[in-house]
């Protein structure tokens, strides 16, 4: 009799026992539960604060050219100019500083007034809690404008059902090479459904 309540809170426990340090179940079933639990779930908000590193130079580029038209060499916009991305997230400015995931996507040039882009991409997270979740971003990108606003309109993971915006501004920029550095602040509505909270210090919970 005492082994068997022994044993039944043992498989309570492990059930309630998160999957390890960031990883959050994405099985049908680990889906399903959490589905389960989301009408008893608080909607909160979290800031989110990084640096997106984008390398177009050099021998080990992060973003390349997959298309451009037979008028984007003349134009002053570089209309057409589509690259492919996989851009590492830094908690600094400095490239070298602490990798907390990537900016995977894809970007065009779409404006023929202005150096403006269209992008579409997600966010991959690599570090701590959000291991293994991503944001998808989605927006209007006008590199001459001190802020551009781009949607966040999905996620997964810890960020599943999320949306918000995404505010990027050129940090750093070479027009030679066109390497840039961008800063990121992000504001997320997302879903708490239990588990611990890390101390990331890309992170404010608000
Ligand atoms: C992130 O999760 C993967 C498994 O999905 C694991 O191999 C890796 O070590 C984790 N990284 C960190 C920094 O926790
Ligand atoms: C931009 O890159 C070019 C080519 O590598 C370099 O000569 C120039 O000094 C750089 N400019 C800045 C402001 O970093």
């Amino acid at each position: 009799m005492k082994m068997k309540m022994v044993a039944m809170l043992l498989v309570v426990l492990l059930a309630m026992a998160p999957l390890g340090h960031g990883i959050i179940d994405q099985s049908p079933e680990g889906v399903e539960r959490w589905f389960r639990r989301l009408p008893h779930a608080k909607e909160k908000l979290t800031k989110l604060h990084f640096f997106f590193q984008d390398v177009v130079s050099g021998k080990t580029p992060t973003a390349i050219e997959v298309a451009r038209s037979s008028l984007t060499s003349s134009s002053k916009t570089f209309f057409g100019l589509t690259r492919v991305f996989d851009d590492p997230l830094t908690v600094t400015g400095s490239p070298d500083s602490h990798r907390i995931g990537y900016g995977q996507g894809i970007y065009s040039l779409t404006s023929q007034e202005d150096v403006a882009l269209l992008f579409t991409f997600n966010f991959v997270f690599t570090d701590g809690k959000y291991n293994g979740s991503t944001l998808s971003i989605q927006g209007y990108n006008p590199l001459e404008a001190k802020y551009r606003e781009m949607a966040v309109v999905g996620g997964s993971g810890v960020f599943r059902l999320a949306r918000g915006s995404a505010v990027a501004s050129t940090y750093w920029a070479n027009a030679t090479t066109q390497d840039g550095i961008v800063e990121f602040t992000v504001y997320v509505l997302h879903y708490d459904v239990g588990g611990n909270d890390g101390d990331e210090q890309y992170v404010q919970d608000m």
